[in-house]
């Protein structure tokens, strides 16, 4: 069943003060890579979050700041600005910043006039874990503990983590990101030559049964979306991606490669960032590996230089090649995972419309995921508990595996996707 025209708003506004938007200002926010402010007194880095204009800096402590954009005095933007001796100062009249957003030097005014200390910009407090800063924007008092996802735990070694400006809304993100029925469609070609997927049995199941049945089942932080194909002795293959709430997906891992996840955060409205981690959770990462992540295959893209802005992009149509989506060598022919995802998701426009959709089974978990959104939206306006809070709700991992037919994988998966840290994937 379609959307209705007021849930699939609800759904996809995120400003201050929109039901989604306080629901996702209730967790911890991925903002920037640690690498992005590196250095004490190095350069404010622009960050907006949810329609929310906010500038980064790391101060001459190490401390990280994540504060209003604009200067309190006539709205400057303090990415200009210079970020010295503690505190980030205002190039146009000087006025100076710390990481709290409290005005500590104000110059064109008489220290005695009490001016500075009453000017103070909105800040939120950050946090540096998995080689990501992380921001919480929501109520002081309902700060939650850090993020416990299983990626941001492991040593540096183990994980390698990218983002990319998607030009849509969050929502068709992250559908794309638990829908697995359409991996034996568009990224058919790329299961057996992208070096981070070939060579797993469970791509032989994934390109001959294209028509994958869903069971979906809702745990304490999310849902558990398990994808069930034929597999060879009469048993299923099992792909289970664990949605953590609210904006969390972790993609069934193949062979003995990395585990992928994504974190799908809106910039605004019709922007997103797609981040995109892998890691392995008993190993570092190989170099060949880590060469091929920053080489922009598997789930990772290559960038335009200097910018975390594709380079197949809206403004090429994707570098497009019609001659290998003849020949079947690449299904959509357009080249690499990643952006196979992003073309076909910002094909929908920047705000898909759900009122005109004709939805069938193998959207369960999209539908599920949608309710469990509101739901947690609704819950939380009503001050109710909240999926994923708690650190041990997000101490789940992706498998895949197979199992006799008369398993379900709520019995023979549990084990593969509960398991303790620095333990292995359970996968095909
Ligand atoms: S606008 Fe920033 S100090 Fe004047
Ligand atoms: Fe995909």
């Amino acid at each position: 069943m379609a959307l209705t025209r007021e849930q699939n708003d609800q759904l996809v506004r995120t400003g201050p003060g929109t039901l989604m938007g306080d629901l996702f200002r209730r967790y911890w926010v991925p903002a920037l890579l640690a690498e992005e402010i590196a250095e004490p007194d190095g350069p404010p880095v622009r960050v907006q979050l949810m329609d929310e204009k906010l500038v980064a800096f790391r101060d001459t402590q190490g401390r990280i700041g994540m504060i209003n954009e604009f200067c309190a005095h006539r709205g400057v933007s303090l990415w200009f600005g210079r970020n010295e001796e503690s505190g980030l100062r205002c190039s146009y009249h000087g006025w100076k910043y710390d990481v709290a957003g409290q005005c500590v030097d104000l110059p064109s005014e008489p220290a005695e006039s009490g001016m500075c200390a009453r000017i103070k910009l909105k800040s939120y407090p950050c946090i540096e874990q998995g080689g990501v800063i992380w921001t919480y924007m929501g109520p002081p008092e309902l700060k939650p503990a850090p993020p416990a996802l299983e990626w941001t735990l492991v040593r540096p070694e183990q994980r390698f983590a990218s983002k990319r400006l998607q030009e849509c809304n969050y929502l068709q993100a992250i559908e794309g990101g638990i829908d697995s029925s359409h991996v034996s469609f568009l990224h058919s070609g790329a299961l057996n030559s992208d070096p981070l997927f070939k060579g797993s049995r469970g791509n032989i199941y994934n390109l001959r049964d294209r028509m994958p049945h869903f069971e979906v089942v809702e745990y304490e932080g999310g849902l558990l979306i398990g994808a069930r194909r034929q597999a060879d002795n009469d048993r299923w293959y099992w792909r289970i991606t664990p949605f953590i709430m609210p904006w969390h997906t972790l993609i069934p891992p193949r062979a003995g490669h990395p585990i992928g996840g994504h974190v799908w955060v809106p910039i605004d409205d019709e922007n997103c960032w797609a981040w995109s981690i892998n890691y392995h959770p008993a190993r570092a990462l190989t170099a060949p590996e880590v060469k091929a992540m920053k080489d922009g295959k598997g789930i990772h893209v290559k960038y335009v230089p200097g910018t975390f802005i594709p380079l197949a992009n809206k403004g090429n149509d994707y570098r497009m090649d019609r001659a290998t989506q003849k020949s079947g060598d690449n299904y959509s022919g357009i080249e690499g995972i990643a952006m196979q995802d992003a073309s076909l998701q910002e094909s929908m426009g920047p705000i898909q419309d759900r009122t005109r959709e004709n939805l069938c089974s193998t959207d369960n978990g999209i539908i599920m995921m949608r309710r469990m959104l509101l739901k947690g939206a609704k819950d939380n306006r009503e001050g109710k508990p909240l999926p994923a809070l708690k650190p041990e709700m997000q101490r789940v991992r992706s498998c895949a595996i197979e199992l006799p037919k008369n398993v379900t994988f709520k019995d023979g998966a549990w084990d593969g996707l509960f398991r303790e840290l620095d333990t292995d994937p359970v996968t095909v």
